[in-house]
């Protein structure tokens, strides 16, 4: 459910507004004297909980979703809410005590509870690395000859070691260099992408390639969805529905690209294309799938431009991809992999990887140049 009041339809806010006058009403009447008086008495409490539940809803939803560290959150303060009522009454043992006093007193305990919750969570949590996987995956595009790309993915490899282990790196080459380049990086843990596949499995399709022929190459995943592709080539959300489905059948992981133009980003509209975009392909994926799955974010008014989305908004909608995703299929959304793409090079990407919901980038010019690629991986703090 994700609704909030901005949402409602006419109906929808006409129904909270009554049901809102109704209880309104109802209280002054018993505050007054003209109704029983515990129906003023329940209404405090009424007010609390269903303050507490809005709250609790919004901590459930919005925290670094509900993985350990948000459960550990969520649960504690539930209980801390549930104690705070037997709690009131030990601090408030006088029968005498009234109803405005206990309410206060809950609501401190309640409040009190969230600071110190707030402060658990943070000392035990900051600098914690993330434990996603980190992953900078170079896209050639259509770019080097393949002895170039021989030379390339051998200068990646060469330096590799100088790089923390704990960093995945993925080289995506043209298609007709794949062979190649897989030869080059044997004996390295530098893996290797395709740029796309067909739709299909097989058959009359002239001059496309299959996911079982990229796979038999020694591919491991697959970049989909690309913005050039959706442009240039008019490649639909149906038709990456159906690429998905190849990938998947050859054991192929997709890193399927998201990402709004400037016109959608000038108009606010940044939050509601990649929403769809996730939503129209992602979330026809199985849990199993979806497992397998690796997002990358490219705004379309960065790619190659030299223009960089700043950290904060790298981060703003990583945070909201990784909802949209948790929305669907909960807290294993907190393991996907979201890179960022976009004029990413050695100057930014520590600026950029360090943000809590980037876990890496997909790269495009700067993966020319093995050594750029390589101090691109160096952004990582360990
Ligand atoms: P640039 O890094 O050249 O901007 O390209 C990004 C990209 O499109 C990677 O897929």
């Amino acid at each position: 459910m994700n609704r909030s009041f901005r949402n409602l339809t006419t109906r929808q806010a006409v129904g909270c507004l009554t049901v809102g006058t109704v209880f309104v009403a109802l209280w002054t009447f018993a505050a007054a004297g003209f109704l029983p008086k515990w129906i003023y008495y329940a209404g405090y409490d009424v007010v609390l909980t269903a303050w507490w539940l809005r709250s609790a809803m919004q901590l459930w939803a919005k925290l670094p979703t509900r993985n350990a560290r948000g459960k550990f959150v969520f649960w504690t303060y539930a209980a801390i809410f549930l104690a705070a009522m037997p709690m009131t009454d030990w601090l408030l043992p006088d029968a005498g005590a009234t109803r405005t006093e206990r309410f206060f007193v809950k609501s401190l305990l309640v409040l009190a509870a969230g600071i110190a919750i707030t402060l658990i969570y943070s000392l035990l949590y900051k600098n914690k690395p993330k434990m996603r996987k980190k992953i900078v995956a170079g896209n050639w595009k259509m770019n080097t000859l393949p002895a170039e790309g021989v030379e390339l993915a051998k200068g990646v490899v060469a330096g590799r070691s100088e790089v923390c282990s704990c960093v995945n790196f993925i080289v995506c080459p043209p298609f007709t260099h794949l062979s190649e380049v897989a030869a080059a990086l044997k004996g390295s843990d530098i893996e290797l992408g395709a740029q796309n596949c067909a739709a299909e499995a097989k058959g009359a399709y002239t001059g496309e390639v299959a996911a079982s022929m990229i796979a038999a190459l020694g591919c491991k995943y697959v970049i989909l969805g690309h913005s050039e592709r959706r442009q240039y080539y008019g490649e639909t959300s149906e038709t990456l529905n159906k690429k998905m489905a190849q990938a998947y059948a050859n054991g192929l992981t997709p890193i399927y690209c998201v990402g709004e133009n400037l016109a959608e980003r000038e108009a606010g509209k940044h939050f509601d294309v990649v929403k769809a975009q996730i939503e129209e392909v992602v979330y026809n994926l199985t849990a199993e799938q979806f497992k397998n799955l690796v997002i990358a974010y490219e705004p379309v008014w960065a790619i190659g431009t030299g223009k960089t989305a700043t950290a904060d908004q790298a981060q703003e909608i990583h945070a909201h991809i990784r909802k949209v995703l948790t929305a669907k299929f909960g807290a294993v959304a907190e393991d996907c992999p979201i890179l960022y793409g976009g004029s990413c090079k050695p100057s930014n990407a520590a600026e950029i990887f360090a943000k809590q919901d980037v876990d890496g980038g997909l790269i495009g010019g700067a993966a020319l140049k093995a050594e750029d690629f390589l101090a691109i991986g160096k952004g990582f703090s360990k």
